[in-house]
């Protein structure tokens, strides 16, 4: 069966280890759908700002209310406080009383310590942008692609929701947990997008990752990003390259050239990498029985709409030819 396509879900949430690559892969599927015409929401959810600065390194941060960054890609980040804020102002109606309250100190001090309440106001917040409709009914955003807190906490992340509807039996919590929960579990609205490296530490943890979040969460994930893979280092015509050049005599002198001695280790050194990527790659695949999408490891970083657009690219290639 062909992949459903990641631009017609309603909901794409990224998640990995840290440093695999999440805020860069969100930032090009984000790209990638609002190039294809979807209108896209990308919201980033942690203390900081990294996606927007990944299009223009000059980006003023967009904060919770959110801006364009290009035709069709809004950003925002989410702040569980800010979305707090607003879920009991709307609640409760008073949107100055609450933000004094919830700016305290001694609340914030108590609130910090309280498990599991930052996790569910996000997901609300992410379930009220995608219920958001136009003047004509329309859905405000095609997809929202959410670039989640590294994991560890990626999996309570998605977990609250459920944890929330058995602990709570009843009352506006419950209903809104429940509703938090039926976007997650519906597999044509919400994909859970994990991304790993081939190495090793990233691709023993995405088999577990995979499977807890399918048992656990009842969320969708029907491919896996293995991100920065090495590309064969030699020319089709002469894959052997380090064997030959570990064979040329190493006191060979070559003009204006490093020994062969040297090149051999370089040639020996890519190959390595080449090899340790594709074997992980490999394991992943194994092991979570899903297909595998390689993006390149790009020499000059991942920054900028071009190196996105070639992830993008990489990203969406697979879809509809893999079984
Ligand atoms: N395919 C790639 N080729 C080259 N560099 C890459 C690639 N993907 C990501 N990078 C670089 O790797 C670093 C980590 O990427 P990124 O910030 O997207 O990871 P992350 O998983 O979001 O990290 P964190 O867990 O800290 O949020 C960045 O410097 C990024 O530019
Ligand atoms: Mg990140």
């Amino acid at each position: 069966m062909p992949l459903l396509s990641l631009l017609d879900r309603r909901l794409v949430v990224i998640t990995g280890k840290g440093g695999t690559g999440k805020t860069t892969v969100a930032a090009a599927l984000a790209l990638a759908a609002a190039e294809a015409g979807r209108k896209v929401l990308a919201a980033e959810v942690g203390l900081d700002e990294h996606l927007p600065r990944l299009l223009d390194p000059d980006a003023a941060p967009v904060g919770y209310a959110g801006r364009d960054l290009t035709p069709g890609l809004h950003a925002m980040r989410i702040d569980p406080y800010e979305a707090l804020a607003e879920y009991v102002g709307l609640q409760i109606g008073l949107r100055g009383v609450v933000r004094r309250v919830l700016e305290n100190h001694a609340f914030r001090q108590l609130m910090d310590a309280s498990p599991g309440w930052r996790e569910l106001i996000t997901l609300g917040k992410i379930w009220h942008l995608e219920q958001m409709r136009d003047g004509r009914g329309r859905p405000r955003f095609d997809l929202i692609v959410v670039d989640a807190p590294a994991t560890g906490h990626g999996l309570t992340f998605l977990d609250v929701p459920r944890v929330v509807g058995s602990a709570v039996r009843a009352g506006p919590l419950r209903r809104h947990a429940s509703w938090v929960e039926e976007m997650i579990r519906d597999p044509k609205r919400t994909a859970l997008l994990p991304v790993a490296l081939g190495e090793e530490l990233p691709a023993r943890e995405t088999a577990d990752l995979v499977t807890r979040l399918r048992d656990e969460v009842g969320v969708a994930v029907d491919r896996v990003v293995v991100n920065a893979l090495s590309a064969d280092p030699f020319p089709p015509d002469v894959p052997d390259l380090d064997e030959r050049l570990g064979a040329i005599a190493p006191d060979l002198a070559i003009p204006g050239s490093p020994g062969a001695s040297a090149l051999a280790a370089c040639a020996a050194h890519l190959r390595g990498r080449f090899e340790l990527n594709r074997r992980w790659a490999a394991v992943i695949a194994d092991t979570t029985a899903l297909p595998i999408v390689g993006l390149p490891r790009l020499a000059n970083g991942a920054r900028g709409a071009d190196a996105l657009r070639t992830l993008g690219r990489a990203l969406l290639a697979a879809e509809g030819s893999v079984a």
